[in-house]
């Protein structure tokens, strides 16, 4: 959700500096921007609805150390310029930027006024800069007044508040990520790391619960409640700038796509002593659970296949949002896996906290390292997929998949096994997305392009990928698309088809491939334009998209065409894949 970037230090170009990292977190989606130079006794704010990316013009000449910059995306209060952040006190020597809610606010504000504070947006935000200028009057410093502040606060936040006079930066942090990066130059403090990957690696946590304060020169991290001071380690990452660059691509979409010709590969490169120890885990625990959000939930899903078909495992998968209402199965000696591409969403860090506190093991299976979720995780295991920047999940997706397999085979001792068909699969999704390939489903997408609704069927494994084409297709091109178990189509949805409406269908080639040819049939026979993703050609198809065999990871090589024609289906639609109307890439409120 929303992006923060703050910097104080020697450098004079903060401005500059901080619109520039604010735009490698467009990808977190948002519709509004702003930001906050502090100039002589003030701040000089610019903001605006809309891109930051398509301003023109929008420089900062003056000499400036101490800025923040902010894209919201709206909650509280319209989608205006008044609306965005950075907001002001009243005598205009602080400045904050949030991400979160403040539950609370209106009591907050009703008070405030009361004490001649005037308001000009509709925000919970702007109750924040008036409170700590109120605070102020009182505290021994500004950080002690912003945790003051703080402490009258309901809800989860993330919080950067700059103050002219002592030239400060202090963040405060109860639920939205925050890191710091630490410059030979000063402190950067952001809600990711790509925002200022460009000046510096080496990186501090703030956690839950904690706050920081800096004037450019030295940090101190502290306890939000208590304001006992707090040691850090520093962290080197190991992402590159490049990686998160689109380089020749026109969008991060595609790149991600194309990523996937290695990442799946660096996804099975486990410690194997590591696998084989949570395998034995889930062997051990009583109730193994699987959550995850959107994409990630459909990683689980097919999970459910994978440790039932290759471990006769029984495993039960719920979307993070509803695990709460599980917490009845949960004992001491369950175990629960959580699956999550930026491991910062709201909904999986609560079902952490519902397992935790039933005494349950968490092993988290992680992009981002280093965030909130693999740092609260008993266990975590890294996908490897490198920064994955578009809104619309691919590469990460293909990375949880290969793990959750190679868990499943170290369940059922054939680690080696699962290994070398994972590294096969790796190699024939390399030399599938050649260019030909990539044309024949633009042309493709060309034939669909203005069609308004679209299903896609899948049996065993493929269900869940039926199901996760039908997200991808909806969130980049917004047309009406539909996953469903092939089975299911006779007990209703056939209903829906009519002359020429196209359908997907996801086959393997497995005991289930009959079942889902016949289901391809049925659609057929209703008039669907069937477009056939398998290893084999069928005469039902009209269209043929030829994926490798790939055995138990067939999930893993039929989504990744699925993923290229959503996104020429959004590039052909007009629709830029990489922001996606109404979405944000981490979803850090419930
Ligand atoms: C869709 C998509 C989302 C995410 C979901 C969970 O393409 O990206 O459905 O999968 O919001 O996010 P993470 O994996 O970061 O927990």
């Amino acid at each position: 959700m929303c992006g923060i970037f703050g910097y104080v230090g020697t450098r004079k170009d903060a401005g500059a500096l901080v619109v520039e990292g604010l735009k490698n977190l467009e990808y977190r989606g948002y519709d509004s921007w702003g930001v906050a130079c502090s100039i002589g006794d003030g701040f000089l704010v610019k903001k605006d609805i809309g891109k930051i990316s398509e301003v023109n013009g929008l420089q900062f000449y003056e000499e400036c150390s101490l800025a923040v910059a902010h894209t919201r995306w709206a909650t509280h209060g319209g989608v205006t310029k008044e609306n965005a952040h950075p907001h002001l006190s009243c005598d205009k020597t602080i400045a904050v930027i949030h991400n979160g809610i403040i539950e609370n606010f209106g009591e907050i504000r009703d008070e405030l006024k009361k004490k001649g504070h005037t308001f000009v947006s509709e925000t919970d935000t702007e109750v924040i800069p008036h409170l700590i200028e109120e605070e102020l009057k009182t505290a021994e410093d500004f950080a002690a007044a912003v945790r003051k502040a703080c402490l009258r606060f309901e809800g989860r936040f993330a919080i950067l508040a700059l103050h002219t006079a002592s030239h400060s930066l202090v963040a405060a942090r109860t639920g939205s990520p925050l890191i710091v990066g630490v410059g030979k130059d000063g402190y950067y403090v952001a809600s990711d790391f790509p925002a200022f990957l460009k000046h510096t690696k080496t990186v501090q946590y703030i956690d839950n619960g904690e706050m920081l304060v800096t004037d450019g020169n030295s940090i101190i991290f502290s306890d939000l409640a208590t304001g006992v001071e707090k040691p850090k380690r520093e962290i080197e990452i190991n992402w590159s700038i490049e990686q998160a660059e689109k380089g020749d691509f026109e969008h991060f979409m595609l790149k991600e796509i194309m990523d996937q010709k290695e990442s799946v590969a660096r996804a099975v490169n486990q410690d194997e002593e590591q696998i084989m120890t949570l395998a034995k885990a889930i062997h051990d625990a009583k109730g193994t659970f699987l959550v995850g959000c959107g994409t990630a939930a459909k990683a689980c899903m097919a999970a459910e296949y994978f440790f039932s078909v290759i471990a006769e495992k029984h495993v039960n998968f719920a979307p993070a949002s509803e695990f709460k209402l599980y917490h009845h199965f949960l004992k001491p000696e369950s175990l629960l896996i959580v699956v999550s591409q930026s491991g910062e969403t709201a909904d999986v860090l609560d079902a952490m906290r519902v397992a935790k506190l039933k005494g349950a093991k968490v092993l988290a299976i992680v992009n981002v390292e280093g965030s909130t979720i693999a740092r609260e995780a008993d266990y975590t295991l890294r996908i490897n997929a490198g920064p994955e920047r578009a809104v619309a999940s691919t590469k990460a997706l293909t990375g949880q998949l290969a793990v959750l397999l190679l868990i499943a085979y170290a369940l059922a001792g054939k680690l080696r096994q699962g290994k070398t068909l994972l590294l096969e699969t790796s190699s024939q999704i390399a030399e599938m997305l050649n260019p030909r390939y990539v044309t024949r489903l633009k042309e493709l997408a060309e034939k669909i392009k203005n069609d308004e609704n679209l299903y896609i069927i899948g049996k065993s494994w493929n269900y869940p990928m039926a199901m996760e084409s039908a997200i991808k297709i909806q969130e980049v091109s917004y047309i009406h698309a539909e996953g469903f178990a092939g089975g299911e189509l006779k007990h209703g949805p056939i209903a829906l088809i009519e002359q020429d409406t196209p359908c997907i269908a996801l086959v393997g080639n497995d005991e289930v491939t009959t079942d889902v040819i016949t289901n391809s049939i049925e659609l057929k026979a209703r008039g669907a334009f069937m477009i056939g993703v398998a290893p084999k050609k069928h005469e039902v198809f009209a269209e043929w998209i030829k994926v490798p065999d790939a055995g138990p990871a067939q999930a893993i090589v039929n989504i990744i065409p699925i993923q290229v024609l959503a996104y020429f289906l959004a590039v052909k639609r007009g629709k830029n894949p990489d922001m996606p109307r109404n979405l944000a890439k981490s979803v850090t409120v419930k």
